[in-house]
C-alpha cells in the first residue's frame, strides 16, 4: 500500500475505480459529526460517488444534527435511553436505515457498542473510523492512552466493524506525529484532519470490494 507524503496509508482516491451503481450511505453519530460532514462533502464534491441518505444521532444536543439541517441531509433521533437493550436500539435502528434503502453504515463518532444483529443485518457493511493506529489503543479514550504511553506516533483508521470493538478489517490509515508540546487538544485536531481525509477513502476501498462481490454474486445467479 502507497504511503504519500501526508502519512496517509491508503490509495489516493483518483486511483480507486468509481462506485457503480453509487452508494446509500447511512451514518450514525453522537457528537459534533465533523467526519460526518467531511463525508457528505466528499460525495457533494463528487470525489466519492455516493449519496448520504440519512444521518441517525442517539443525542438530540448533539452538534452533528446542526450539521445535517446546514447540508439539508435528512436525520432521526434514536435515543439510546429510550431502548431496554443494545439489541432493541439495533433492531430500530435496522428499521430505519432499511426504510432508507441504506446499504453501508459509517459510524462517525457513534459512541455506543452494535451488537451482532445490526452487523449481519448489514452484511458486515458498516464502516468505524478511530483516532488511534489500530490495533494499538482500541477503545474509548484513544488520545489520551497514545499521550500517557508516550508513543511518538498515533493516527486513525478506518476498518470494518465486527462483534469485537474496534478490531475489524482495515480499510485505511494515517499517521499523525506527537510532538513535545502535544496535548490532547492540539493531537485530536491534527488526528481530525486526517480523519477527515481517510473516511472517504476508506469508504471507496470497501465499496470496490462490495461492488465486486455482488457482481460475483449476479454472475452466479
Ligand atoms: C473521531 O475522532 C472518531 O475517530 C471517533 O469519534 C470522533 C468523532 O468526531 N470515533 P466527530 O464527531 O466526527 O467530530
Amino acid at each position: 500500500m502507497p504511503i504519500n507524503e501526508n502519512f496517509l496509508l491508503c490509495p489516493d482516491m483518483d486511483s480507486l475505480p468509481r462506485i457503480d451503481p453509487p452508494l446509500r450511505i447511512g451514518v450514525m453519530a453522537s457528537g459534533n459529526g465533523s467526519n460526518f460532514e467531511a463525508l457528505v462533502e466528499s460525495t457533494l464534491s463528487s470525489s466519492l460517488n455516493a449519496k448520504v441518505e440519512l444521518l441517525v444521532v442517539n443525542n438530540e444536543c448533539c452538534f452533528a444534527i446542526d450539521r445535517a439541517k446546514r447540508l439539508g441531509i435528512k436525520y432521526l433521533l434514536h435515543d439510546h435511553r429510550d431502548y431496554v437493550s443494545r439489541h432493541e436500539l439495533d433492531k430500530a435502528l435496522i428499521q430505519s436505515f432499511k426504510e432508507f434503502e441504506i446499504e453501508c453504515i459509517v459510524m462517525a463518532g457513534w459512541m455506543r457498542v452494535v451488537t451482532p444483529t445490526l452487523i449481519n443485518s448489514f452484511n458486515n457493511r458498516i464502516i468505524n473510523i478511530h483516532p488511534s493506529i489500530l490495533p494499538s489503543f482500541p477503545g474509548l479514550n484513544a488520545i489520551d492512552k497514545a499521550l500517557a504511553f508516550g508513543v511518538k506516533v498515533t493516527g486513525c483508521t478506518v476498518h470494518i466493524v465486527s462483534a469485537e470493538v474496534d478490531s475489524g478489517p482495515i480499510l485505511a490509515q494515517a499517521v499523525v506525529p506527537i510532538f513535545e508540546h502535544d496535548n490532547k487538544q492540539s493531537l485530536r485536531r491534527r488526528i481530525q484532519e486526517q480523519e477527515h481525509k481517510i473516511l472517504p477513502i476508506g469508504v471507496a476501498v470497501a465499496a470496490e470490494r462490495w461492488r465486486l462481490e455482488d457482481l460475483s454474486r449476479d454472475n452466479m445467479c
